[in-house]
Order: C-alpha cells, then structure tokens, then sequence
C-alpha cells in the first residue's frame, strides 16, 4: 500500500455515538403517480463498513439513493445523518454535512480533463469548509488512490465508461464525506479494475467512512460488504452479512440463484 493510499479521506468527520449509524432510512416510501417504487423501505450504513444495497432491476435502489441525497422527496419516511433529520435539507446542504455520491448514468464535467474534474470538487470543498489544504495537492492525491493518474490530462468525454465512473468516485471523494453513495460502480470495469476498487472501498471505509453501494455485480458485492440489504419490488426483503443474505430463502426466490441475470447491467 503506497503513502497516498494511507491518506485519511473521511477523517474530519468524527465517528458517530455508540449505537448511531452514519445513515439510516427510516419507513421510506416512494410514489411515483401509480408506481410504489420503495414500500416502507429501512436501511442502515455504519461507519468503518461496506454495506451494500442489491435487488433486481426496478427494485428501487436508484430511487432511495435519489430520497437519500434530496433529489427525490419520499412520500413518507425520513433519513437521519449521524443522528441529525436531514429530510428537510437540499442536496447541496447534504453535500456539506458529508454526503457524497456517483450517478448510475454518469454525472460527470465531459469537456474537463480527469485532473479538473476532482479539482472542481477540492475547490468546492475548501469554499464550503475549515479545511485549508491546497485544492491541486488534494485532486493529486485521490487521482493516484482511485488509480487515475496516467490519465489526468484527458479529457473525460474520450475516457472509457468504467473509467469516467473513477472520475466520478474522486470528484465524490474530494468532498471528504463521512458517507459515500455508489451507483454501480464496477459497471464498465474489467475484472482487474472491479478488484483494485473492491479493495479501494474496503480501504475507505477502514479509514473512517460509511460506504453503502448499489451493485449487480454479486461477487463482488458479497466480497467487499459487511451487511446487505436486499430490495425487491420496493420492499427490504432481507438483511445480514453476505453469507445470512445469500442463504435466505426470500432472497434465492426473488434474486439470488434464480434465472433473475443478477450481473447483468442495467439499460
Ligand atoms: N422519475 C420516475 N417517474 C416514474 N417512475 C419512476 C421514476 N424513477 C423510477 N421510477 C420507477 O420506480 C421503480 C424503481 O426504479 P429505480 O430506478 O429506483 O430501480 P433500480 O433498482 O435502481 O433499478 P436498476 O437496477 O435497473 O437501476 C421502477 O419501476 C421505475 O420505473
Ligand atoms: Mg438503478
């Protein structure tokens, strides 16, 4: 492990009391007109883990990560950070209490380089906080621990899906949040690169962050997660460790060892 991969990326954001979580979604539902997208949905992130969020597609995963950062409204329910209602808060309000994420269908500045794109974040940052470290030596640091350094200077419309979606996880990580929301990040990455970002957020959450990740890649999800949640037509069907999860009965059924093309993307 290199010096910059030892690099403390949460580390102001002091671990919550005992017993509270990062996050937690409490009795989250969605309407979208007759859709019930997410039925009293409730789910907890810890600090220091991985926890994942799986489900077929349409379950509802995209949605509550939308109610999650205020982009969506939830029909009832709320969403506590450390502890705190943050319902009521906008998603940039969110942002600078230690939220952070990565879109399913890439939300990244195309015409920027990779390096520009993380800059704008560390700029961003340093606005917003007390924290006084140089925007470029912040943006330098994350493109060699999310394994982007050889190229920096592209721009990011000409880079591969999988590697824009790296672009995205620095942009993310140059707000050092205390949580880190991932959409499918392993969609468009090859095996090696899967592997070298399983160990990139176990090392993050090792180092003082609540990861909650949505991912169809199951071997992944069941190698890198400390607890799973499991969604199914909107509703928690299950949560445990990987192993409680993949034995579960409601979850083989409705997902796991069915004819259901878990790893297969979403369009
Ligand atoms: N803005 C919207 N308006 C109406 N229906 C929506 C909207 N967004 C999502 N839905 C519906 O809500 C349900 C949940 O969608 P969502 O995108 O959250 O699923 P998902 O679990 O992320 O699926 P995938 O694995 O395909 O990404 C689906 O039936 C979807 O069609
Ligand atoms: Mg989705």
């Amino acid at each position: 492990m290199s010096v910059l991969r030892r690099t403390r990326a949460g580390a102001e954001h002091a671990p919550p009391p005992p017993g509270v979580p990062v996050l937690e979604v409490v009795d989250v539902s969605v309407r979208f007109g007759g859709v019930q997208a997410v039925s009293d949905a409730n789910i907890r992130a810890e600090h220091g883990e991985v926890t994942g969020l799986i489900g077929p597609n349409g379950a509802g995963k995209t949605t509550t990560f939308n109610v999650i950062t205020g982009l969506e409204q939830p029909s009832s329910g709320l969403i506590r950070l450390a502890g705190e209602d943050i319902s009521r808060l906008g998603p940039y309000q969110r942002a600078r209490r230690g939220m952070a994420r990565t879109f399913q269908r890439l939300e990244v500045f195309g015409s920027l380089t990779v390096r520009e794109n993380v800059l704008a974040a560390a700029e961003f940052r340093k606005g917003w906080s007390s924290d006084r470290r140089d925007p470029q030596k912040v943006a330098d640091e994350l493109l060699a621990r999310v394994g982007l350094r050889s190229v920096a200077d592209e721009r990011v419309h000409a880079l591969p899906t999988g590697l824009a979606r790296l672009v995205e996880l620095g942009r993310a990580l140059a707000t050092r949040p205390r949580l880190l929301l991932l959409d499918e990040p392993a969609s468009g990455l090859d095996s090696t690169e899967t592997d070298a970002l399983g160990d990139l957020l176990v090392d993050l959450a090792a180092d003082g962050m609540a990861v909650l990740v949505v991912e169809h890649d199951v071997d992944l999800v069941m190698k890198i997660c400390n607890r799973i949640h499991v969604l199914d037509f909107g509703r928690i069907i299950s949560v445990g460790t990987p192993r409680e999860v993949q034995n579960d009965p409601h979850v083989q059924a409705a997902y796991l060892g069915t004819e259901d093309p878990v790893g297969e993307e979403s369009p």
